[in-house]
């Protein structure tokens, strides 16, 4: 096995990230299996343990996704990753024969793979959603761990709900589960209902109370309904848990789960009082967490702990007047700590592609071909015109340019005119799938607002903009502007992302970079648009009176 189990005295905690699950949960925070990839890969390169990359019998692309980051990211150690050995590959699985086979079947070709099985247990889940009694949840769980462990070693047992759970009841699940071979217990608060106090007597009273439980890792897993998922984490860990479950950013279905950098923090921080340590390179938080954010389209609020944008900004004269004279006084932890520093690229207007792309590698982007040609014509460009280019611009750059999915209609020209008086006019030409140029202009509320009028006429994609916002990739202002948009498309999310049932719209998002934000804008919007355009020919192409339902979600 990987990983020996980790018991209440071990001196360090395992971090289980599941952002490609649980994350991708979050409504329009759908990501493509290239996408998947890319973030996998920055996950093992940040250090961590196991990376639940999906809920492979959800559908044949999620299979997929999850195959492909078993068979690279965990088979051999991604460059920059501290670790000598690839991360654990999860794939979650009800408690069917079907999808505890198709689990394995995805990640079996991982060095150390793992099946996550979870079947619910509190009453209410138990009357209501299962209509099972307490004996056929046992039985059920005992059947499934058993037939997992036929394919595997490393079974991971998740009593959904268990934070409303009784908790004799739950001590006989977790008993039971040992016994079928199960070697890692997880324990989630899927409702984010618990307080950390209960949450960490509840963990207690598992380590004083299951028989067989040093033979196994207990795991904390806690949703943030009432702002309270970290803490309650650290309650867990404080009572013997040592494995956390986490997403980046904290993203994930409803409020979201535990955010990996404020445990992690937390733990670095205040080591004495925990003791405890973890496998992560905390300098990769913040370029991991603006991936994530890129890629699945949320944006982080400036006021996040640890990775926001405010998280290290002193504003008040008396915290500057204090930080002059000694950073501790209004400072917990160094900006550097957490890859918050920015850190000069050392290559100007003549340098070469060959630099630019070792550069690239460096900082996690395996950008080729054309994807590389194109952020080099941009690194050039930006170059002319920005005295100092930082890694920040330079990831910005390489993000955008890797993965953009089927581009139907591209910008060409874009022109506003606005100010105090008159209308804000925008006029837009734009490269459509037939080969043609078209023109169109149009007022607005703002230049932005006039763009997204003018594209919209030229596209006619069916879609409703949510969401669009513009932040500074680094200081200064001839920074880069970072514009992400997320609009809602017609017809099934289902295809785009199973776990969410059929029958809802999607929502898909766009992002972009440059230093004019007119420009980074109207690409963030067409980016958007040719997803929803993408969706609807795919769904057009799939459509079939005998296509299967669409699986239940995961919690
Ligand atoms: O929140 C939850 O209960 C889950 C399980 C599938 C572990 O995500
Ligand atoms: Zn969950």
């Amino acid at each position: 096995m990987s990983h020996p189990v980790q018991g209440p005295s071990a001196d360090s905690v395992r971090i289980f990230d599941t952002t490609l699950r649980d994350g991708e949960q979050s409504p329009g925070a759908t990501l493509t299996s290239e996408e998947k990839l890319e973030v996998a890969r920055a996950l093992s390169r940040l250090g961590v343990d196991v990376i639940e990359a999906g809920f492979p019998c959800a559908s044949p692309d999620d299979f997929e996704a999850v195959q492909a980051i078993a068979a690279s990211v965990g088979t051999t150690p991604v460059e920059g990753r501290v670790a000598s050995e690839p991360p654990v590959i999860c794939g979650l699985a009800r408690a069917t024969e079907k999808d505890i086979q198709t689990a394995f079947d995805a990640v079996k070709v991982a060095k150390h793979p793992r099946i996550h099985i979870f079947l619910a247990t509190s009453p209410i889940h138990r009357e209501h959603k299962l209509r099972m009694t307490k004996e056929q949840v046992v039985e059920r769980m005992v059947r499934m761990v058993t037939f997992a462990k036929t394919l595997c070693d490393d079974i991971e047992f998740s009593p959904e709900d268990a934070g409303r759970t009784e908790p004799e009841f739950l001590y006989e699940v977790l008993e039971a589960a040992i016994e079928a071979g199960a070697t890692t217990l997880n324990i989630p608060d899927t409702v984010g209902y618990t307080i950390p106090e209960e949450f960490g007597a509840l963990i207690a009273g598992i380590v004083a109370n299951v028989k067989g439980v040093e033979r196994a890792t207990i795991s904390v897993h806690c949703h943030n309904d009432l702002g309270l998922a970290t803490a309650n984490t650290l309650a867990g860990i404080k009572n013997g848990a040592r494995q956390a479950e986490v997403t980046i950013n904290g993203i994930g279905e409803r409020a979201g789960n535990t955010a990996l950098e404020e445990v992690v923090m937390a733990l670095q921080t205040r080591e004495p009082v925990f003791k405890l340590r973890t496998n992560i390179d905390a300098t990769q938080l913040t370029r991991t967490s603006k991936l994530v954010s890129v890629r699945t389209g949320m944006v982080v609020q400036p006021n996040k702990a640890v990775v926001g944008a405010n998280a290290f900004a002193h504003e008040s004269g008396i915290h500057q007047d204090g930080m002059l004279k000694n950073e501790a006084t209004y400072e917990i932890m160094r900006p550097e700590a957490v890859g918050a520093g920015q850190t000069l690229l050392v290559l100007g207007k003549h340098s070469g592609r060959h630099a630019f792309a070792v550069r690239l590698r460096e900082l996690g982007h395996a950008l080729e071909g054309e994807g590389l040609d194109a952020a080099f014509a941009r690194f050039k460009v930006l170059a002319d015109k920005k005295k100092r280019i930082t890694d920040a611009d330079l990831e910005a750059l390489a993000v955008s340019e890797f993965g953009r999915g089927r581009e139907y209609f591209s910008l060409d020209a874009v022109q506003v005119t606005c100010g105090s008086n008159g209308m804000p006019t925008a006029t837009v030409r734009l490269r459509c799938p037939d080969g043609e140029v078209r023109t169109h202009a149009a007022v607005g509320t703002g230049p932005v607002h006039a763009v997204f009028r003018a594209v919209d006429e030229i596209v006619q994609a069916p879609a409703e903009l949510l969401e669009y916002s513009i932040n500074n990739v680094t200081e200064g202002i001839d920074s880069l502007g970072h514009a992400s948009v997320r609009v809602r498309g017609a017809g099934d999310g289902g295809r785009l992302n199973p776990q969410h049932g059929s029958g809802q719209s999607p929502i898909l998002h766009g992002h972009a970079a440059d230093t004019d934000v007119i420009v980074a804008s109207t690409k963030a919007y067409l980016a958007a648009l040719n997803r929803v355009l993408a969706n609807q020919n795919a769904q057009e192409r799939t459509s079939s009176p005998a296509a299967a339902p669409a699986p239940q979600k995961a919690s």
